[in-house]
Order: C-alpha cells, then sequence, then structure tokens
C-alpha cells in the first residue's frame, strides 16, 4: 500500500477524534514535519474549501469539508477491505464506465474506484444515455477482479443494487426499492442506475466494473423531458441536499461489506438481500423483452439471477433481459 498523503493523513486524523480536534503537534508528530509545514498543510486544505479554525491550546477543529469529490477526502478513515484501495476522482470524463475499462486494461489494482464530477457520455443500459451534469450527483464505477466464472458476473449488479440501497438508508433515513435487473426507485420513481461491465475470457474474469449513478441534488429542471421513466433525486424526495461526499463513503464501506458477503458466502445472501428490497414480487408485472412482451406475476429471482415470472397459464418464465414495470 502506498504511504498516504498529508492532506489524506490530516483529513484522517481528524475524523478520528470525537470532538473535532487535533493538535498541532499531533499534526507535526504524524507526518513528521515541523509545525510551519504543518500550518502550509492547514493553509492548503483551507484553500481548497475547508473551513478549518485553530482554537489556541486546543489545535485544529474541522468545521466544514467542501463538497467536492477528492480521494483523500472519500478515502479517510475508510473502513473497507478493498473496494476504495484506490480512487481516481476526475472533474469530467466520457464515462467511468469507460476510463475504469481502460485503467482495468492497463492492469489496474482491484478495488480500484473511478469517480467523475461530470459525464459526457455517461453509458445507461441498452446503449442510452445516462444524464451526468456537473456538481451534483455521484458517477462511479468499482473495479474488480472476483476469482469468479465470467456466466457469475451479471450478478454483481444485484450487489451494487443494495449497496445504493443502504447506502441511500444511511445517508437520508428513506427507505429505497429495487426493481430487476438494476433500477433503484424512491417513491416508485428511479433514483439510481446499475451498469456492470466486464473484460473476460471463456473460463476466467479479467475483471468486472459495477457503474452506479445516484441522482443525489438534481433538481426537476435538470432531468431531461423525454425521459422513459420517471425519475427523481435523493434531494427531491429528502427536501434537502445530500453530501456527495457522505454518500460515497457510505456506498464504498457497504459495497466492500457486501462483496466480502460474496466472497466467502456467494451471492445467495446478496440475491436474498435484494429480495427483500423488491416490492413487486407477489405483484402482477409486464416485461418488455424486445419484441416479446410477457404479463403475470413476478414470483421472484432464480439462483441465476433470472426474473421469473409466472404467466396466466401457469408456466413460469424465466427472463434474462427485459424492462420490468407493474402491470
Ligand atoms: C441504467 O439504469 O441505464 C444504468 C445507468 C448507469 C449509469 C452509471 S453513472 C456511472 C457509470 N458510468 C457510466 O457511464 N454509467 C454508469
Amino acid at each position: 500500500m502506498r504511504n498516504p498523503a498529508p492532506r489524506e493523513t490530516i483529513l484522517s486524523l481528524f475524523s478520528q477524534t470525537p470532538d473535532g480536534f487535533v493538535s498541532g503537534e499531533r499534526i507535526s508528530e504524524e507526518l513528521g514535519v515541523s509545525r510551519t509545514a504543518v500550518w502550509k498543510h492547514i493553509r492548503n486544505l483551507r484553500q481548497a474549501g475547508y473551513r478549518i479554525e485553530a482554537i489556541p491550546s486546543r489545535g485544529y477543529q474541522l468545521i466544514q469539508s467542501p463538497d467536492v469529490l477528492l480521494p483523500e477526502a472519500i478515502q479517510a478513515g475508510l473502513e473497507c477491505k478493498l473496494v476504495g484501495s484506490r480512487v481516481c476522482c476526475l472533474e469530467a470524463t466520457d464515462s467511468t464506465n469507460l476510463q475504469a475499462c481502460r485503467m482495468g486494461d492497463e492492469g489496474a489494482v482491484d478495488g480500484l474506484v473511478v469517480i467523475a464530477d461530470r459525464q459526457s457520455s455517461g453509458k445507461g443500459r441498452l446503449g442510452r444515455q445516462w444524464e451526468s451534469p456537473g456538481g451534483v450527483n455521484l458517477y462511479a464505477s468499482i473495479l474488480l477482479r472476483p476469482p469468479i466464472l465470467p456466466f457469475e458476473a451479471p450478478k454483481l449488479t444485484f450487489l451494487s443494487a443494495v449497496a445504493v440501497c443502504r447506502a441511500i438508508n444511511l445517508c437520508t433515513g428513506l427507505q429505497a426499492t429495487v426493481k430487476w435487473p438494476n433500477d433503484v426507485l424512491l417513491n416508485g420513481a428511479k433514483v439510481a442506475g446499475l451498469l456492470n461491465e466486464m473484460s473476460s475470457e471463456t473460463d476466467q474474469v479479467h475483471y468486472v466494473v459495477l457503474g452506479i449513478g445516484v441522482n443525489l441534488n438534481m433538481s426537476a429542471e435538470q432531468f431531461p423531458d423525454d425521459l422513459r421513466y420517471p425519475a427523481t433525486s435523493l434531494a427531491m424526495i429528502a427536501g434537502q441536499p445530500v453530501s456527495r461526499l457522505d454518500f460515497t463513503r457510505a456506498l464504498l464501506q457497504e459495497t466492500d461489506a457486501l462483496y466480502q458477503t460474496y466472497l466467502e458466502q456467494g451471492s445467495a445472501p446478496i440475491l436474498s438481500a435484494w429480495s427483500e428490497l423488491c416490492d413487486l414480487t407477489g405483484k402482477s408485472v409486464q416485461v418488455d423483452c424486445n419484441e416479446v412482451k410477457i404479463e403475470g406475476v413476478m414470483t421472484g429471482l432464480a439462483e441465476d439471477g433470472a426474473l421469473l415470472v409466472r404467466t396466466a397459464t401457469g408456466k413460469i418464465e424465466s427472463v434474462y433481459a427485459g424492462d420490468v414495470r407493474p402491470a
């Protein structure tokens, strides 16, 4: 593991103290630098938007962090085994998924997270575009190198869906639901979308990229008029802005914990956690699979992640691709 940057060390010290105070002496010991150098680091943090007060005889106190996504702020005090082992934050990119794949092809580490403030070609499912304005939302791609066969990889979408729901609950108290295969909904409107991509050969996965787009602080006017589905943001439902930093940290922690469960116990606990968050089970649904439409009652998920629908004839259909909506 690389040595943390001074800024990362200082932010981590702030996050470890209950009252938010850290003495200059402590920082100088941790960094192994003079008190003048500490003062310069604090000045740099202030210039980057951190509100830090200096209180005589108590030390420095972090009052407020800017809501910019920076690796050191995201990683400070993060308790992850793997996810976030490296965090790369970009002001803009075409798509964080494309960027993570490019880095994956060049040998990027397991657990790499790529985040962009905005995307010029955010990728949605089925070649659709993901609306990605700057400064308001989270666009993240997590690169994993799981020891699995390629046919197992699509199940990791359920893992990211559960992680997003848990992070939403931690940051807002709201309970999101999931919709097969890759949507997260609040009050029936889409708040997050997931797009997994993979590089593999027949019997080996090189890497999987979990692409996660969450509408955090987007306003109603920022959504395009021609959206195919009702969409919302956390702020629109919660009635107040959500810290992008807090949400990102919660999401990485939850993803890491679920990924550890997946590595230790396989996909069953993940599919079961997903099913608990799905409120369409037992309800009448319509599934559009290209030209074919299937109508019936959603009975749950198959072991391989397929959607199970019982049609009027009593036959159980397994659906592997399509758009589901309540009938
Ligand atoms: C969908 O519901 O259609 C999936 C949307 C996935 C969007 C995210 S944003 C971060 C990552 N980078 C992309 O280009 N797409 C995913």
